[in-house]
């Protein structure tokens, strides 16, 4: 019944008939048009816009070398790190598969990072894109776990101390806090038991959840629309005759060929990393990692991936109060959960960073550098930059200013409510600017 109200598949050629049938039976062109070729994209997307497609990109590139690596890992304490070596060394191509995943997981960071951003330059989280944004946080915190649980796996000391510190930090939560880490760990100290259950999130139960967050992440995109450089609905703006927005563009051919452009630079500068440089200079892939896990022996510096450690900074920034971690370990949550409220925080008359007055201009710069500073002193011991003498207690020079950069963190978002509103802004255009 249904089938016979549907708008025909157009076009001649052998296909047709095969999609005909399929149509029939399947939405096929209805989502087809939906979503790609009658799906109307802002036409004056910038190179801010090609994050999102990239980020699909590399969870894909994640998810096939992911399946090859499985092939041939060991997810058992006695071999692991030897099955890792193996794949290194013996398998083809085993290397490029380990390097590639291993690239990827840094890319995939590096891609979400900016496409986080560009939601703060041009109001991309403002309404009518509060779940849209709050679905994207939820991606950003599962994408840590599996970065996490990911990491134990090659069973190198910085895996083991790695997974040792952060399941440590649950501990401190009051009352429940160190039956929670035995819980987590399944033992008392990270072990066998710990790396198989690693092992199942990493490979599945994760990476399934993400599937389904970023299938939610595009539904709610794609119900409320793009928004754009110019941060103004091009819904607003509708051709009275056909209803299609007068800026708007089909996706599909024009965004997936300026997409396939912005996958093809990306891939050429992914491909310079995993045949020039995986390690990154011990960003990437820690040195301390190529040594095999001895819970005997704690390394002395502990550091995590470049991409945890401005919540690192945090935490380390807080001293111990009663004896406890506790207020660093829930300033580390905070600064992570404070996320979700920013649709609500921020109260601008207008969305993008192009009518903004200078307020939030500066206090995004501001966020940008200490986003950065936090994260290069994360990846530091704290006495990088010596103590302040005497007269000041002795402190560390690094902690005091990660102290500052955590101030200025968290107000950005605790202020934006007020500086957001009190800035002087300039009118928004009618229609999209190119
Ligand atoms: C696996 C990770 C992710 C994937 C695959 C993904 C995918 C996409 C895609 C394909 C788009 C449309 C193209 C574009 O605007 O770039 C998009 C838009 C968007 N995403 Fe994501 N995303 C991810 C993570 C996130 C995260 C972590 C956030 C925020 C915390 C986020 C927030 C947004 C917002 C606000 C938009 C709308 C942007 C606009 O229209 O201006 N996304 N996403």
């Amino acid at each position: 019944m249904a089938a016979t109200q549907k708008e025909p598949v157009t076009g001649a050629g052998p296909l047709n008939g095969i999609l005909t049938w399929v149509d029939e039976r399947f939405p096929l062109i209805e989502n087809w048009r939906a979503h790609l070729s009658r799906y109307y994209a802002p036409k004056n997307f910038n190179f801010w816009y090609f994050m999102g497609g990239l980020a699909m990109l590399v969870l894909a590139l994640q998810i096939v070398t992911g399946i090859f690596l499985t092939m041939n890992y060991k997810p058992d304490a006695n071999l692991a790190f030897a099955s890792v070596e193996y794949i290194m060394r013996e398998v083809s191509f085993g290397w490029l598969v380990r390097y590639m995943h291993s690239t990827g997981a840094s890319a995939f960071f590096v891609v979400v990072y900016l496409h986080m951003f560009r939601a703060l330059l041009y109001g991309s989280h403002r309404k009518p894109r509060e779940l849209l944004w709050v679905i994207g946080v939820v991606i950003y915190l599962t994408l840590m776990a599996e970065a996490f649980f990911g990491y134990l796996l090659p069973w190198g000391q910085m895996s083991f101390w790695g997974a040792q510190v952060i399941v440590n930090l649950f501990s401190t939560i009051p009352f429940i806090g160190p039956d929670l880490s035995e819980w987590i760990r399944g033992d008392y100290v990270v072990s066998d038991a710990t790396l198989n259950r690693f092992f199942a999130f990493h490979v599945i139960a994760i990476p399934l959840v993400l599937l389904g967050l970023v299938a939610a992440h595009i539904l709610a995109l794609h119900e409320v629309g793009s928004n754009n450089p110019d941060g103004i609905e091009i819904k607003n703006n509708k051709d009275p005759k056909t209803g299609i927005p007068l800026d708007g563009i089909p996706f599909h051919p024009y965004y997936t060929v300026k997409d396939a452009f912005g996958a093809t630079v990306f891939l050429f500068i992914f491909a310079i990393v995993v045949f020039f440089a995986p390690e990154v200079g011990g960003y990437f892939l820690e040195y301390n990692n190529f040594i095999p896990a001895d819970p005997l022996k704690t390394p002395l510096h502990i550091a995590p991936v470049w991409y945890f450690t401005p919540f690192y900074s945090v935490l380390r920034a807080v001293p111990p109060m009663f004896d406890s971690q506790f207020p660093g370990v829930a300033l580390f949550g905070a600064a992570t959960m404070i996320l979700f409220l920013l649709p609500w925080l921020d109260r601008s008359p207008v969305k993008s960073i192009r009518y903004r007055g200078p307020i939030y201009k500066r206090w995004l710069a501001a966020f940008v550098v200490v986003f950065l500073l936090l994260g290069y002193l994360g990846t530091e011991p704290t006495n990088v930059w010596g103590q302040f003498g005497p007269w000041l207690g002795e402190v560390e020079r690094a902690t005091v200013v990660a102290r500052i950069c955590t101030v200025i963190y968290f107000s950005f978002f605790i202020l934006m409510p007020w500086y957001s509103r009190m800035d002087k802004v300039l009118a928004e255009p009618e229609r999209v600017t190119s």
